[in-house]
């Protein structure tokens, strides 16, 4: 059921890349060194600030661990889970912010999963929600950005017939993809709560208009009998994860789009072919059948419709009557996300992994540079640039690498990279391929270069402080030992590792970089596990690491997705100290509940927002046929949830002098937090709360 309405069961489908690219290189090593980089001071998730304050006066007990603390959100680490409900750590309350179906409008109607319409649930908040952005706003409110990645018919509605959706189903579907857009109240006790009505508040579904821009648009390859121009597409597809930029705009990435195309064995040419099958697309009918209502989803019929999807999408979030603009600088692939820096001269560089099994890292640096306030000039950055693909080269002999995970003699897996031109504005760079082909076959360009083939990149996030780049690689079971290399030492590689890249020069727009990993996730009971050389007796385990996030204080958070398959527990999500002595010690902060992925963590100095995703699917379930019933409880329906923990109690004082030690006024064990989360039929607690945390943050025991 996952796999097939999420990404088309993309992993049980022959790899799409059969490149000859070599897996291993061996050369010299280049010395990882650290940067200062500047803030983006409007993204609240690197808003910067202490927070011992806060943590002491609502979870006095806990100490940070020994040998110097990560700083940020104090807490003991919670037992892993299986059960139906968010679960966060003792002096920590979760409350829903906003759910599938809550209205964004008060002219739509309250949720009816019994008789819902494409009209309400244009006006409602979508389905599966992944990406989570926040911006602050004045007056103590906040707007917050979601994606609705895809849909689970045979969980939405009842009865479904997957053989034969009906016309109205599929236009419910259509609506509940796309985008939220959502002003909330934020109340001093922690709570978020959404303001109907609000000016900024838009839905973006499968029907609303895009622009096409940058050096593709407009190309022959983008052109359909709808669009004979190639510049103005319906609809975004599949967003998966994104990023927020200094500037203040949303970008959304288009990642699995390949599973609402149909019939590629209708199509003749050959270098078409080759193309559609290098992105996965469906020789035969599609998962949904959306193309037995719209012909532009039938290659046979529109063979161009499948290339103006892919792409990452730019939303300002501030102008609602914007035209949401589809990037072809940063060309086409499975993009999970899009994160931004700025390199040292103030070119924007944006960070992008293409999620699948032996894939590619990209990254994308501007031609123009980043002018702070000026919005203008801002939207133009993405549109004229150059994209790179990378290759990953070990320092350590091939031979030490065995599949196993076990570490080089050298003591690390690390290496050099660089950074490989595929185009710059009109100008190609790999031979045999016009820069528009480039851009819109970008997997293709990858592999002429000779890129490395990675364990499927997710989350690609650069430090705000040091500038350092994390890439989570979820994970890889099709990998031999034969193909395994430094920076993907594990044949089948079932728990997935995390990688940190530094720039050279400290420069986000160099052309080559350093790399190690940090994380090779799984069980610490398992010796092929790795945590920056922490002890693995006072880790959390960890697996199949998929979004990334930093808190104030500049520790690394990741969330999961698969760990009821690996490690046999719920999804989570988890803190890691890049710094010091606790370098490399995971730490769970929060479960999410059963068949749910933890997706959008945004962390601030006193708010961890996550987005609830799935919730309940699994093998065979249905509407009437559930394992979840999240978060209304009782018999309900599961819903994909917004979520915001925050430490019991609420938000720390503001005043910075005010001392922490003061015995705090409420009972920080009293479980009444925040209050209503989203208005009526909001103020469940989402069966969250904390619990499971009376253990120190020692050793957690591997409850499998
Ligand atoms: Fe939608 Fe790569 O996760
Ligand atoms: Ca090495
Ligand atoms: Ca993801």
């Amino acid at each position: 059921m996952t796999c097939r309405y999420r990404c088309g069961d993309a992993c049980f489908h022959e790899v799409p890349n059969r490149s000859a690219n070599e897996y291993f290189g061996d050369v010299a090593a280049a010395a990882l060194s650290r940067r200062s980089v500047l803030k983006a001071g409007l993204v609240l998730a690197m808003a910067g600030g202490a927070t011992a304050a806060t943590a002491e006066r609502v979870v006095a007990a806990t100490e940070p661990p020994a040998g110097g603390g990560p700083g940020g959100l104090v807490f003991n680490p919670i037992q892993q889970q299986t059960n139906d409900a968010v679960v966060v750590p003792d002096g920590y309350v979760a409350d829903v912010v906003i759910r599938w179906g809550d209205p964004l409008f008060s002219d739509a109607p309250e949720f009816d999963p019994q008789n819902q319409t494409p009209e309400a649930q244009a006006r409602q908040f979508g389905f599966n929600n992944d990406h989570v952005g926040l911006f602050e706003l004045d007056g103590g409110q906040f707007l917050m950005v979601v994606n609705h990645e895809y849909t689970t018919e045979p969980m939405m509605f009842p009865g479904y017939d997957a053989a034969a959706p009906t016309e109205e189903q599929v236009a419910i579907a259509w609506a509940a993809h796309g985008l939220s857009v959502v002003t909330l109240d934020g109340g001093s006790d922690g709570s978020l709560t959404p303001v109907l009505d609000a000016p900024l508040n838009r839905r973006i579904t499968v029907t609303s208009e895009f622009e096409i821009t940058g050096p593709a648009a407009g190309s022959e390859y983008l052109r359909t009998s709808d669009d004979p121009e190639g510049r103005t597409v319906l609809g975004t597809l599949n967003n998966c994860a994104g990023g927020l930029t200094p500037w203040g705009t949303w970008l959304t990435a288009e990642e699995n789009f390949h599973q609402y195309f149909a019939n590629a064995a209708a199509v003749q040419d050959a270098a078409t072919r080759e193309r559609l099958a290098r992105y996965g697309v469906n020789e035969e009918a599609s998962e949904r059948l959306w193309e037995t209502v719209d012909p532009r989803f039938d290659l046979g019929q529109e063979p161009n419709e499948v290339n103006r999807f892919g792409w990452i999408v730019e939303v300002d979030p501030f102008d609602p009557s914007s035209t949401p603009r589809k990037r072809t600088a940063l060309g086409r692939f499975k993009h999970e996300a899009a994160t931004i820096n700025i390199a040292a001269d103030g070119r924007a560089v944006a960070y992008m992994g293409d999620d699948e099994r032996f894939d590619y890292l990209y990254k994308f640096v501007s031609d123009g540079t980043y002018v702070e306030g000026d919005d203008a000039h801002n939207a133009t950055l993405l549109d004229s640039g150059t994209l790179y693909v990378a290759r990953f080269t070990g320092d350590s002999p091939a031979e030490e690498f065995d599949g196993s995970g076990a570490l080089p003699e050298d003591g690390e897996f690390d290496g050099s990279g660089e950074w490989i031109p595929l185009v710059s504005g009109t100008t190609s760079h790999v031979p045999g391929m016009t820069a528009e082909e480039v851009l819109v076959f970008t997997r293709l360009a990858g592999d002429a270069v000779g890129a490395t083939k990675m364990d499927r990149p997710e989350d690609v996030e650069p430090h705000p402080e040091t500038g350092r780049v994390y890439m989570a690689c979820t994970n890889n079971t099709d990998r031999t030992a034969e193909e395994v290399d430094e920076a993907n030492p594990r044949a089948e590689n079932k728990d997935g590792h995390v990688i940190e890249i530094v720039e050279e020069g400290d420069d986000a727009a160099a052309a080559s970089f350093a790399w190690r990993i940090l994380l090779l996730c799984g069980s610490p009971d398992d010796p092929n596990t790795y945590f920056a050389g922490f002890d693995k007796s006072q880790v959390s385990a960890i697996s199949c690491p998929d979004n990334l996030a930093f808190d104030p204080a500049g520790n690394l958070w990741i969330s999961t997705d698969g760990q009821p398959g690996t490690l046999g527990w719920n999804d989570a999500l988890y803190q890691v100290p890049l710094e010091g002595e606790a370098r490399g010690q995971v730490r769970q902060f929060l479960s999410v509940p059963v068949g749910a992925e933890t997706c959008g963590p945004v962390i601030t100095e006193d708010r961890v927002l996550v987005a609830v995703q799935h919730p309940g699917e699994g093998d065979d379930v249905s509407f009437d046929n559930r394992i979840s019933n999240w978060p209304g409880g009782g018999d309900s329906l599961p819903r994909p949830s917004v979520v915001v923990a925050s430490a019991a109690g609420g938000p720390p004082p503001e005043d910075p002098d005010e001392d922490p030690t003061e015995e705090p006024t409420e009972d920080p064990t009293d479980d009444g937090g925040p209050g209503d989360g989203a208005g009526d039929g909001n103020d469940d607690r989402g069966g969250s709360g904390g619990g499971s945390t009376d253990q120190p943050p020692t050793r957690l025991p591997d409850t499998r």
